[in-house]
């Protein structure tokens, strides 16, 4: 058997320098500057600015210096206030040292960073013909989710990227199931629930659709696919789960979209006969939303709670949306969300066990102009 190649080359390289990273202070300008000249013809960030940036409470520059203290690379992180999300504004590292894993330790200490400060998304921009940062930005799991046409000073079109992020987030001892169509988030929320609760129970497509089909409450694909809370709880309880509903409005939901008349009958009397359904099961409702407290409280006793979000901070899609809490760190609600975003590049890694920090779990779980917060908590019978 040959030697593999790999251990040849390493072998063969020159031993990789070491390295630091930490976060840039002003006694870093001259050598961001000296940085930013090496690595970028145009465009590049002005000394006064990098000045401002070190001292912004809005954003993170952090470094990588030798052991000798030559600062050889850097990445700039941007936080908007009152999102999840952090920007990769730029990252760099001088020609000289590069592909010694300088810029991949700089964007694990840049994560790390966001992370910290309650961001749970990174997203960035890179050149459509920038090789290097797309083969890095990939590497590090960060998936493609978009392009702006004509982005750069030159005409140069960007690819837009994105990842999640998970800090150190524990594991979980509740099973993740991934959705197989558009419309079964609520159901496979339920169906995580059972796998959880009940030893006996296989999670599948089969059991994915039946739930469906019990819990939904649409007719002829009209308006929207899903299923409301009082279809889920009915369904869980039908499934042997004790459930309990939390609802901010008495009266059918999710109608402002359906136009036709007639679907919209229908999907009225659907809801109302689960609403009876949930006499006859015993089902609780209480009129008020629950909030992340009552979550928390939920959680520590044992539940596992399915709550309504709006899709839109999730993955930019404003539609009504069903996620699993399973856990809480004290800081974050953990999240498995059903919805695999873009099969080709998101895994079951990026959808399972997301941290999602309290102030933003409670802003993004509401749906509508209204807006209708809605909640089932799910426990053993
Ligand atoms: C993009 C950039 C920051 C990457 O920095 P870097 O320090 O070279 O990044 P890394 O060393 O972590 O990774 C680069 C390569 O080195 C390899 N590498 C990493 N650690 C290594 C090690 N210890 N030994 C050998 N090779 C290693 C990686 O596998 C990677 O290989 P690949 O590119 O062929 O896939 C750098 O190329 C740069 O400054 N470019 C110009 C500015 C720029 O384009 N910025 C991005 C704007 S969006």
């Amino acid at each position: 058997m040959g030697v593999p190649s790999r251990l040849v080359s390493a072998v063969d390289t020159p031993s990789p320098p070491v390295f630091a990273v930490r976060p840039a202070g002003a006694a870093d300008l001259d050598g961001l500057v000296a940085i930013e000249t090496a690595a970028f013809e145009t465009d590049r960030i002005a000394r006064r600015s990098f000045r401002k940036l070190i001292e912004a409470p809005t954003a993170a520059v952090t470094v990588a210096s030798l052991a000798d203290g030559r600062l050889v690379g850097y990445a700039l992180l941007l936080f908007r206030a009152g999102t999840g999300m952090a920007r990769l504004y730029s990252i760099a590292v001088v020609p000289e040292q590069r592909g010694s894993g300088i810029g991949a330790a700089l964007m694990a200490e840049s994560e790390r960073v966001a992370f910290a400060r309650d961001r749970f998304l990174l997203r960035l921009e890179v050149r459509e013909d920038n090789a290097s940062g797309i083969r890095l930005y990939e590497r590090l799991g960060y998936r493609r989710i978009g392009r702006y046409l004509d982005y750069y000073a030159d005409h140069a079109n960007a690819l837009r990227y994105e990842k999640r992020l998970r800090g150190d987030a524990q594991s979980t001892a509740v099973r993740y199931y991934e959705q197989t169509t558009d419309f079964t988030c609520g159901p496979c929320c339920v169906m995580m629930a059972l796998g959880h609760f009940r030893r006996d129970y296989a999670m599948g497509p089969v059991e994915e659709i039946k739930l469906w089909r019990q819990a939904t409450t649409v007719f002829m694909m009209a308006g929207l696919g899903g299923c409301d809370p009082h279809g889920l709880a009915v369904s869980a309880a039908r499934n042997g789960l004790s459930a309990g509903i939390h609802v901010s409005r008495e009266g059918s939901l999710f109608l402002e979209s359906v136009r036709d008349p007639e679907k919209r009958r229908v999907m009225e009397l659907a809801q109302e006969d689960f609403r009876r359904q949930t006499v006859a099961f015993e089902i609780p409702i209480t009129y008020r939303p629950l909030d992340v407290a009552a979550i928390r409280a939920a959680l520590a006793g044992g539940a596992l709670v399915i709550v309504l979000i709006s899709a839109y901070r999730m993955f930019g899609k404003k539609v009504p949306h069903w996620v699993l809490v399973v856990g809480d760190d004290g800081r974050h609600l953990f999240v498995h969300d059903p919805w695999v975003e873009d099969r080709e590049h998101e895994t079951h890694s990026d959808a399972a066990n997301l941290p999602i920090p309290y102030a933003d779990f409670e802003h993004m779980a509401r749906w509508g102009r209204e807006p209708l917060r809605a909640a089932v908590v799910l426990r053993p019978r």
